[in-house]
């Protein structure tokens, strides 16, 4: 099956240097805005399952709120205890205007 880009939200509709919580296709997504662009991660944390959008983001890292784990928002690199498992990133790109993520066709 081929991977297609599925647009998920306007860059302009993104929190500046922040975090925003997309829903799309029953998936909770985390887009993170940085000073290295835009990169787009499932929400849940792999520690426990909190969403990190509800996080404290730095502009590099996402924070989760309930045990101060650490991800690395481009990589999604576990940083910090308690999370030792990477995020699962999506391929993302900035396209006309919008944030897409690629997926298998729907
Ligand atoms: S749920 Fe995120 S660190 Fe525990």
């Amino acid at each position: 099956m081929q991977d297609t880009w599925h647009t998920i939200i306007n860059l302009s509709a993104l929190e500046p240097n922040d975090v925003t919580q997309v829903i799309y296709n029953n998936q909770t997504l985390a887009v993170y805005d940085t000073t290295d662009g835009v990169f787009v991660s499932d929400a849940r944390c792999t520690h426990a399952g909190a969403n990190l959008c509800d996080g404290y983001f730095d502009g590099r890292n996402i924070e989760c709120p309930l045990h101060q784990g650490l991800f690395d928002a481009r990589t999604g690199n576990a940083k910090a205890a308690p999370a030792t498992r990477s995020l699962k990133m999506y391929a993302c790109r900035v396209h006309d205007g919008e944030v897409q993520i690629k997926l298998p066709h729907l």
